[in-house]
This record gives structure tokens, sequence and C-alpha cells, in this order.
């Protein structure tokens, strides 16, 4: 009877089982999961042979084991949670994105990267293409909704595989997969990583340009050992870390005012920036860490090199994107231990120069890189999709300049952890080694 009444419920109310059934998301799932519920990317391998390569040389396949990110886990935020019980959560749900299956089988703190524990296997293969959908009106804070088992969801209709079911999934195409991790909400309220948000704002979201059509580029090939050419989505995923993906993400120009300048009168330089690459701001995801700034400099017709410095437009918040001589990341002295820390250098690069970033603070207004201890967010001046920026440069030149050609060097560089704070911590250099993005070159004539 029970069972007739059962059926009855389901044809008459076919969703309401699942409605029924509470699905935690988020923070809510920790331990919800096993980890014998999720297939290991080496089960992947032996048929997405070209994408398991791919995965295991991108970012994702090491958002749990690479340097910096166990370097800010254990060094900074466990002992943050060590120091004060309030971050104790927060720390825990670096894993819901770093490590997922860890977080949702409650493995956490989880081993060490040497230990080799399943939580190395980070953003695996498993994590995105179990994943259901996400049951809010915005992705953020790894609130998907995980569903492991055989059924794989997919881009296509009706593909078949020996190993596993496969479904075509329009949440899989879509950029709302990807911004439960791109976004993140800090413990008090504030978008601390907000790519889809900025991609939903911007122009591609319009144009249907979705994150997979610039992440996942479509070229011809197997997606399987045993499958039938096709055009096919790569799984490489190339961001920051590549500079290849970097470059020329800005144009530049640079052009004087003035293509003849009398030596006692000021030069005047304007440095043009436009993003025409990137689907969301520049820089975007971790800009508490990102440094993009730009480097002027005027050769004169002896060869003697000046550095310039950029003109100030007046904009609340302005002293924060020229680089100064001034400590910051005084929070830092929190998890170390050093409630006397006086901080650090806060930009390392040439003061005057311009700065493109947002600047986060902690509750007492100091700025930092520990995304999950900020409370408010300093002006944005990062260059928006298809968002142009243009930086004067007033030029009074020394009295003794030599008549003739002024070359002037305009170059964008990046950062992807502030400098001083890398060395501090020992992060490897090459998480801090100088990636040129673009550079302009113009000149001018200087006579008497
Ligand atoms: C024994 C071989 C084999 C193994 C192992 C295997 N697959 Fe597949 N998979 C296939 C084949 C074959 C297809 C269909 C490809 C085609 O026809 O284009 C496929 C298709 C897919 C698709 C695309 C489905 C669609 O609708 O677009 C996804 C996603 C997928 N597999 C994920 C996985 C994941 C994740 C694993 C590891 C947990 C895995 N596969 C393991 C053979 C395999
Ligand atoms: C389960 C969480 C999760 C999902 C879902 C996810 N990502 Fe990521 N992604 C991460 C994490 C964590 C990192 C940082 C890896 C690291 O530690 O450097 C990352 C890194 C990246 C990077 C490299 C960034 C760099 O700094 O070089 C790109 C590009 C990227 N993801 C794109 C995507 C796209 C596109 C999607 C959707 C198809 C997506 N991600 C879905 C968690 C996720
Ligand atoms: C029109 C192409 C385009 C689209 C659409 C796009 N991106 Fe990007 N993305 C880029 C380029 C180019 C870069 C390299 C420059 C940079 O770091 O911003 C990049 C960089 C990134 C990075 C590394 C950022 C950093 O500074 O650490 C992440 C993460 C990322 N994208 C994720 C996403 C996600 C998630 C989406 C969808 C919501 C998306 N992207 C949509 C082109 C695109
Ligand atoms: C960060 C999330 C993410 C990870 C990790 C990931 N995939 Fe995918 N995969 C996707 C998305 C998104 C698509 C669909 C792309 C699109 O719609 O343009 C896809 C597509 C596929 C396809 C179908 C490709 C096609 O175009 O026919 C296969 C097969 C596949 N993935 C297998 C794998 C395997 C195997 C791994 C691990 C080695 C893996 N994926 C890791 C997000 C991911
Ligand atoms: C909502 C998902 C999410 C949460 C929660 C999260 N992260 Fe991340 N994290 C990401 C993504 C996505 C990126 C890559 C963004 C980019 O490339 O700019 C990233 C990047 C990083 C990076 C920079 C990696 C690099 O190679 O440059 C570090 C370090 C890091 N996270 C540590 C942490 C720590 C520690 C916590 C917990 C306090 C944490 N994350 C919480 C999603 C998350």
């Amino acid at each position: 009877m029970q069972v007739i009444r059962m059926m009855l419920l389901f044809m008459i109310l076919p969703g309401a089982v699942v409605i029924a059934q509470h699905q935690p998301v988020g923070e809510e799932a920790l331990g919800t999961k096993k980890y014998e519920q999720y297939e290991k990317p080496e089960a992947c391998k032996s048929c997405h042979v070209k994408f398991y390569q791919q995965w295991t040389q991108s970012m994702m396949s090491q958002a749990y084991t690479h340097h910096w990110d166990e370097i800010e886990y254990f060094e900074l935020a466990v002992k943050h949670g060590e120091q004060d019980e309030n971050f104790v959560d927060v720390a825990h749900g670096c894993n819901g994105c770093h490590a997922p299956i860890a977080f949702l089988a409650g493995d956490v703190p989880p081993p060490r990267p040497e230990e080799n524990s399943r939580a190395n296997e980070s953003v695996s293969c498993d994590v995105c293409h179990t994943a259901q959908e996400v049951p809010a009106d915005t992705s953020f804070n790894f609130n998907f909704l995980s569903n492991p088992g055989r059924l794989k969801y997919g881009n296509k209709k009706g593909k078949e595989s020996p190993h596993h079911d496969t479904k075509y999934h329009k949440f899989t195409t879509t950029p709302r997969l990807c911004g439960s991790c791109h976004n993140e909400k800090s413990p008090f309220g504030v978008w601390v990583k907000s790519t889809q948000l900025e991609w939903e704002e911007g122009p591609y979201a319009d144009e249907e340009v979705y994150c997979q059509e610039c992440h996942m580029p479509k070229s011809v090939g197997r997606s399987a050992k045993m499958a039938e050419l096709d055009t096919i989505a790569q799984h490489y995923f190339p961001g920051a870390h590549v500079n290849g993906k970097l470059a020329g993400v800005i144009e530049m120009v640079a052009y004087p005012m003035e293509r003849e300048i009398l030596y006692d009168v000021p030069a005047e330089i304007k440095v043009e920036l436009y993003n025409g690459k990137a689907g969301h701001k520049f820089p975007t995801g971790s800009v508490e860490d990102r440094i993009v700034w730009l480097n002027v400099t005027a050769t004169d017709a002896a060869g003697t090199t000046y550095h310039l410095s950029v003109d100030k437009k007046g904009f609340d918040g302005e002293e924060y994107t020229i680089a100064a001589d001034v400590l910051a990341y005084q929070d830092l002295g929190i998890p170390l231990d050093d409630p006397d820390f006086k901080g650090l250098q806060r930009d390392g690069v040439p003061f005057g120069d311009r700065i493109f970033r947002m600047p986060y603070f902690d509750p007492q207004g100091r700025m930092t890189i520990m995304q999950w201890n900020t409370k408010s967010l300093g002006v944005d001046y990062r260059i928006g999709p298809r968002e142009t920026k243009v930086e004067t440069y007033t030029w009074q030149m020394p009295d003794d300049i030599p008549v003739g050609k002024v070359t002037i060097n305009a170059a964008l560089k990046y950062r992807k952890l502030v400098k001083p704070v890398a060395d501090f911590l020992n992060v490897p250099e090459e998480e801090s080694e100088p990636v040129l993005v673009n550079s302009a070159s113009t000149w001018f004539e200087v006579y008497e």
C-alpha cells in the first residue's frame, strides 16, 4: 500500500521527491559525502588521454598543492583560525573551492600536500562533471550541488561511453558553474572575488560569450581515445599563470600632445589602455594579491633615461593607485602571532607608477592580502572589459636637456603576488616575477 502511495506521489508530482529532500550546498555541505563517491582523475585518464594531460598542467589541478596555496592556507588561514575561533569555519571553507572533495568528505583541514591524500586532486574532473546546479540566484562560495555517480554531465547530446553515462547539461556549459568558485564573499559580506559577476555586468554576458569560450577554446580532435573527430573543448584553462594568455590583454598606445616641444615647456604624454581581451576586469580573481602597473620612461638624445610619474586625477582613494613609500599588510601579524608587526612595503614597484587595482581593507582599515579578513574595499581602479583608461604624464624636462629626439617607453607589467609579500613569506619567485603585458612607445622633438 505504501509503495503504491509513493508511486502515485511520484507520478502526480514528479519534482516533489527531489524538492522535499534538503540538499545542502556551500558551507552546509561539509562532510555530506564520502571520498569513495568520487572517481579519481586517473580513472578518466585511460580514455580522455589529452584532457587529462591538459588538466594536470592547469592551475585547477594544483589548487590544493601549489606552493603559494599551501603557504597561504597552512601558514595564514589555518593559523588565523587558531588565533581567533571566528575564522575556523572560514579556513575550512578554503577547501570548498581548492579541495572540494576533501571538503565534501569532511576531511578538514586536509593532510599537507606532501602526504599525498585525495585533497591533492584539487578541482578534479569529477568535481565539475558531477556538479548538477547552483540552487540559488547567484553562484558563489562553492554553492554548487554535487551529485557524484555514474552520470557525467557534459556539453553534447547523444554521447556514449563504456565507463559512464553521459548527459547534455546546459548548466555545465555556462558561467554559473565557474562562478560557484570564482565569486567569493568574505565573512564580512564583501565580494572578495567576483570574476563571474564582473562578466555578468560587462558586454560579454549580453553576447553570450561564456567563460568556456575563452578558457576552454574549441579545436578539432578526439575527446576520448575511441571517440569520433569533433570540435572539442580544451582543458588547459589558461589564466594569469600563462604568460601567453596575459600577453596583449590590454592594447596600448602612447602619444605626445605636441610633436615639437620647446625645451622649457612641460611635455605632455598620454597612454591609452584598452581591455580588448578579458571578459572581466583586469586584474580579476585574487585581486588582493595581483598588481598591474604602468611604468613610463623618457630617454633623451644623449641617451639619458628619466622615470616619469603619473599625473594625479583627483578621485577618492587615488593614493592606493599610485606607488608610494608606505607600509601595509599589518594584519599578517595575527596569524604570525606578532602583534607588533609593522607591515611590509605596499607595492614593490617604482614610486609614482600608476597601479590598476582595488585595495582590500581589514576591520582596522589596513590594506590586506588576506581576502577572508576583508571588511571593506577601496577604489576600484581596474580596467573593465572593453573599457579604456587614459593616463597623462606631464613632464618638466631638465633645463639642460639636449635638443633632438626624446623617446618615451611605456610598459604595462603584472605580478601575480605583490613582491614584498612574496619575499617575506618565501613564496617561490615565479609567483612574483614581473610579466610584460604590453608596451607602447612614442617620441617628440625638443628644440631651443
Ligand atoms: C573507458 C573509457 C572512458 C573512461 C574511463 C571515461 N570516459 Fe568519459 N567518455 C568516454 C567516451 C567514449 C565518451 C564519448 C566521447 C564522444 O563520443 O565524443 C565520453 C564522454 C565524456 C563526457 C562528455 C559527455 C557529453 O555529454 O558531452 C564527459 C563529461 C566525460 N566523458 C567525463 C568523464 C570523466 C569525468 C571520467 C572519469 C571519472 C571519464 N569520462 C572516464 C569514455 C570514457
Ligand atoms: C570547484 C571550484 C571551481 C570551479 C567549479 C571552477 N574553478 Fe577555476 N579555479 C578554482 C580554483 C580554486 C583556482 C585557483 C587555482 C590555484 O590555486 O592557483 C582556479 C583557477 C582557474 C584558472 C586559472 C587562474 C590563474 O590564476 O591562472 C582559470 C582560468 C579558471 N580557474 C577558469 C575556470 C572556468 C572557466 C571554470 C568553469 C568552466 C572554472 N574555473 C570552474 C576553482 C574552481
Ligand atoms: C572574452 C574572453 C574571456 C572571457 C569571456 C572570460 N575570460 Fe577569464 N580571462 C581572459 C583573459 C584574456 C585573461 C588573462 C588576463 C587576466 O588575468 O585577466 C583571463 C584571466 C582569467 C583568470 C585569471 C585572473 C587573475 O588575474 O588571476 C581567471 C580566474 C578567469 N579568467 C576566469 C574566468 C571566468 C570564471 C569567466 C567567466 C565568468 C571568464 N574568465 C571569462 C579572457 C576571458
Ligand atoms: C573546472 C571544471 C572542469 C574540469 C576540472 C574538467 N572539466 Fe571537462 N568540461 C568542463 C566544461 C565546462 C565542459 C564543456 C565546455 C563547453 O561547454 O564549452 C567540459 C567538457 C568535457 C568533455 C567533452 C568535450 C567536448 O567538447 O566534446 C569531456 C570528455 C570532458 N570534459 C572530460 C573531462 C576530464 C576527463 C577531466 C579531467 C581530466 C575534465 N573534463 C575536467 C569542465 C571541466
Ligand atoms: C569561493 C571559492 C574560493 C574560496 C572559498 C577560497 N578560494 Fe582561493 N581561490 C579561488 C579561485 C577561483 C582562485 C583563482 C583566482 C585567480 O586566479 O585570480 C583562488 C586563488 C587563490 C590563491 C592564489 C593562487 C595563485 O596561484 O595565485 C591562493 C593563495 C588562495 N586562493 C588561497 C585561499 C585560501 C587560504 C582560502 C581560505 C581562506 C581560499 N583561497 C578560499 C577560489 C576560492
